[in-house]
C-alpha cells in the first residue's frame, strides 16, 4: 500500500473559519477525514500534518524521506516565496503534487508566483477540497 504525506500550512488550519469565500466551509478536520476516506477507496495510506512555521514544514518533507511514496502539499503563501521548500522537496526525490484550493492565477499578482511548482509533478489549482482528491488519484 503507497503512502501519501498530505502536508497543509500556514493558516489551513482555520479553513471553514478563514476567508469562507475564497476557502469554503469545509473545516480543516473535516477536510482530513474526506481526504482519508478517498484514500481508503483508493488502497491508499494517508498521513495529513499542518504547520504554520516554515523549517516545521521541511523536517516534515525531510523525515518523509524513504518513509512515504508521495507528498501533497499546499504550502500556502510560502508558495509564492519559499526556496527553502523548494529546495526541501528537490532533495528528497518522492513524487509531489502541489495543491491550492483558490485560483491563485487570478488573485492578487503577488499569488501568481509559484515557486514551488518547477519541482512538483503537477500542480491542480482552483478546485476548492476537490483538488487534494483529485492529488491522491496521482497516487493509485
Ligand atoms: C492557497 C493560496 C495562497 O495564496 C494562500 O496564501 C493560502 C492558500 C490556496 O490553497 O488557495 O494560504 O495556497
Amino acid at each position: 500500500m503507497k503512502k501519501v504525506l498530505v502536508i497543509n500550512g500556514p493558516s489551513l488550519n482555520l479553513l471553514g473559519i478563514r476567508e469562507v469565500d475564497i476557502y469554503g466551509q469545509t473545516t480543516y478536520k473535516d477536510l482530513v477525514k474526506l481526504i482519508n476516506k478517498e484514500a481508503k477507496v483508493l488502497n491508499l495510506k494517508t498521513k495529513c500534518v499542518q504547520s504554520n512555521y516554515e523549517g516545521k514544514i521541511i523536517d516534515y518533507i525531510q523525515k518523509a524521506y524513504s518513509k512515504f511514496d508521495g507528498i501533497i502539499i499546499n504550502p500556502g503563501a510560502y508558495s509564492h516565496y519559499s526556496y527553502a521548500i523548494r529546495d526541501a522537496i528537490a532533495s528528497v526525490n518522492i513524487k509531489t503534487i502541489e495543491v491550492h484550493i483558490s485560483d491563485v492565477l487570478n488573485r492578487e499578482p503577488f499569488r501568481a508566483s509559484l515557486v514551488i511548482s518547477d519541482v512538483c509533478s503537477k500542480t491542480i489549482i482552483g478546485k476548492g477540497i476537490n483538488g487534494y482528491l483529485e492529488a491522491l488519484k496521482e497516487f493509485e
